[in-house]
């Protein structure tokens, strides 16, 4: 089966960058997972956008801390299986860590938000937190595909190693810029430390120059404004094996669109 995963999603650009995309390119994907905790203006998401971005063609959208950020949101993640939150927020924040869907070919695939918490709140333990979800869900389906949104490549790396041969594969998300680390690891399960970000690439990490710069040279509060122009998608195509569940390719995917594409 083919998978298309999709990082961050960046305000309305993104949405655009990734609607474009999917309008046509959708058919050649089985299933679509797109991390979707920036696409309300770079800041959380509200529901009327994420029954747009799911309008688009995606199954999944994952998530991450800016999740939060619209409280609008909370109500909604607690009836969808098809927004999640990360899993290992404690137990009693809205809202659902892992669901399982059928792709095309209605093969059950199992899609897990997942948190680390190097440089990131002190949420509970994402290593105990997936493993027994992991445990739990293997006995409905062997295709488990995880969204692992963290700052530091060595905890992303770390979970790749932990849970090599026990699902399909293991993305990361978060730092918006897509790695090159792609690769099979022995036990057969995908993985990359970043998929990157969607939307505009003429800015830091989706936000303007002018916005953000300016927090690093006072240290000062600043309110960040979103990037324009320049837009690009970032994602991975995964195959993964019917028979086995393993992962048998994972490309990275860095295209950019012109503003005449998208009119
Ligand atoms: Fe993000
Ligand atoms: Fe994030």
């Amino acid at each position: 089966m083919k998978i298309l995963v999709v990082g961050d999603v960046v305000g309305r650009s993104g949405r655009e960058t990734l609607k474009l995309f999917l309008f046509k390119n959708k058919m050649q994907y089985d299933f679509i997972i797109v991390n979707g905790e920036n696409a309300a203006n770079g800041f959380g998401l509200t529901p009327e956008i994420a029954d747009e971005m799911l309008s688009y063609g995606c199954d999944v959208l994952t998530s991450g801390n800016h999740i939060w950020d619209k409280r609008e949101i909370y109500d909604y993640l607690d009836n969808s299986s098809r927004v999640l939150k990360p899993l290992n927020y404690p137990v009693n924040t809205p809202g659902k860590g892992c669901t399982i869907l059928e792709d095309k070919k209605k093969h059950k695939i199992a899609v897990i938000s997942l948190q680390g918490r190097v440089f990131m709140s002190p949420i509970d333990c994402p290593f105990t937190r997936v493993k027994e979800k992991i445990d739990e869900i293997r006995k409905i389906t062997k295709y488990i595909i995880i969204d692992f949104h963290g700052e530091a490549t060595s905890e992303k790396i770390a979970m790749g190693w932990y849970l090599d041969g026990y699902i399909s594969l293991l993305y990361g998300t978060h730092t918006h810029v897509q790695t090159a680390d792609n690769k099979i690891l022995p036990e057969g399960t995908g993985y990359i430390s970043d998929v990157g970000m969607t939307g505009s690439d003429n800015g830091i990490i989706g936000m303007s120059v002018e916005s953000v710069l300016p927090k690093f040279l006072s240290v000062l509060p600043q309110k960040f404004q979103l990037a324009e122009g320049n837009l690009r998608i970032n994602a991975i195509e995964v195959e993964i094996s019917e028979e086995t569940g393993e992962c048998t390719s994972i490309k990275r995917l860095n295209k950019s669109f012109t503003e005449v594409e998208l009119s």
